[in-house]
């Protein structure tokens, strides 16, 4: 029975990626195919399904880089304040009550980006999850669950960082999903491949995730390895040596006056960077920022005029903040043409995804540069 479901999963992997060629005696890596649909409050993001709890219920989440746990959105995260298809909106709603394998814990807070100002809580426990729409993903059982009310964060979120998570459970088990696959034969590390996917290219470019591995059709060849953090920490650090903007009428415009270290993190859409830069950011594309909603909404007039120039931005990344082997990501003003809606503004807006940082904690490269990268 285990070989079979294995041989399963390899063939499933043939059809999906053009993987290197494989051992097919062992474990490797898997492809999770997207879900078709562009969701969020803040995108459009490409989301991945989850099959959570017993049966299981099906809803759409984001990928976070650096979370470890999954967080799916309960019932109580759609109020009568909130729109009638509110519960679609968030991507499906999870209600433990209607699980059989749900293994409750405590309130206890989410936890990541606490650093960004983040500070909800979730509903801690333990409950099934499977990966992917398709029945034959892989499904790993007791897993650290979160059920959210807040709309902090709009949908739900599958972390893919090796953990482990800080709950408290008498049966040890408190690895992160990656780890729990690893540890489970299903794949071969704890490697992973991850793009957001893009919706302004013409083909749709939906997001890609591959366990164990990562996927050779989404990999541009490089000579650079980012290594993760050392000791307790699991994060994802860069270099970023400079910023340019290039458009129509102007070329190499720097946008950052002194290279920094950034996290790289999915589970937020913004780019964190220092205020210099920001200020930088606002005079070439002509942003203002909107202290109450904070954010750098963008106007009917402003937008015209972006599109027109049609500026991009190049971010140069290295291991350290100076020196050393660079690679350029080009990011096209498409990537950065969002639009913000209910509950974080009441009519739709559209916004430029920079934040300003107030210290070198808060550097972080979100969801909008893995568009690209
Ligand atoms: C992995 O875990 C799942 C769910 O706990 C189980 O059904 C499956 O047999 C395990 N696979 C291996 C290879 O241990
Ligand atoms: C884990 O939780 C304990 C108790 O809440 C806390 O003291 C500790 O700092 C936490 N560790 C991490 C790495 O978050
Ligand atoms: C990587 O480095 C080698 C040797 O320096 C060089 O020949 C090759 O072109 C580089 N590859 C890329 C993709 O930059
Ligand atoms: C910005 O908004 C906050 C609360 O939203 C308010 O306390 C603060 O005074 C505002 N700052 C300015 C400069 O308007
Ligand atoms: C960085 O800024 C954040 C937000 O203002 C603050 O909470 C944190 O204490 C600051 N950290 C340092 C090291 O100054």
């Amino acid at each position: 029975m285990v070989s079979l479901r294995a041989f399963l999963l390899l063939a499933e992997t043939v059809v999906a990626v053009s993987l290197k060629p494989r051992d097919w005696f062992g474990p490797t890596a898997i492809s999770i195919p997207p879900s078709q649909s562009w969701t969020g409050n803040d995108g459009p993001w490409s989301s991945f399904t989850l099959r959570v709890g017993t049966p299981a219920q099906k809803v759409g989440v984001l990928i976070s880089t650096a979370g470890f746990e999954t967080w799916v959105v309960t019932p109580e995260g759609c109020t009568h304040n909130d729109p009638p298809d509110c519960p679609t909106l968030r991507g499906g709603l999870y209600d433990n009550s209607a699980s059989s394998t749900w293994q409750p814990q405590n309130f206890h807070p989410l936890g990541l980006e606490s650093v960004l100002g983040y500070s909800s809580g979730g509903e801690y426990g333990f409950d099934t999850v499977g990966l992917g729409w398709q029945e034959s993903g892989p499904v790993l059982t007791h897993q650290v669950v979160a059920g959210m009310a807040t709309s902090e964060f709009y949908l739900g979120t599958f972390g893919i960082s090796p953990g482990p998570s800080n709950l408290s459970d008498p049966s040890g088990q408190k690895s992160s999903f990656l780890v729990g696959l690893k540890q489970n034969g299903t794949i071969p590390s704890l490697s992973w491949g991850y793009t957001a996917g893009a919706r302004y290219r013409l083909s749709k470019v939906l997001g890609s995730l591959t366990l164990g591995g990562y996927d050779l059709s989404r990999f541009t060849p490089n000579n650079l390895t980012f290594p993760f953090g050392i000791g307790n920490s699991d994060d994802l650090t860069v270099g970023i040596q400079s910023i340019t903007m290039s458009s129509s009428d102007e070329q190499d415009t720097p946008l950052l006056p002194n290279p920094i270290l950034a996290f790289i993190d999915s589970t937020i859409p913004h780019l964190w960077l220092p205020k210099e830069a920001c200020a930088k950011f606002e005079s070439a594309f002509g942003l203002t920022w909107d202290n109450a909603s904070q954010l750098y909404l963008v106007d009917d007039k402003l937008h015209s005029s972006l599109l027109a120039k049609n500026p991009s931005v190049t971010f140069k990344l290295s291991l350290a903040s100076k020196g050393g082997p660079s690679i350029d990501i080009v990011l096209p003003y498409a990537a950065f043409d969002l639009e913000v809606e209910s509950p974080l503004l009441k009519r739709p807006t559209k916004y430029f995804p920079l934040k300003r940082a107030e210290n070198d904690t808060q550097y972080t490269l979100g969801r909008t540069f893995l568009q690209e990268a």
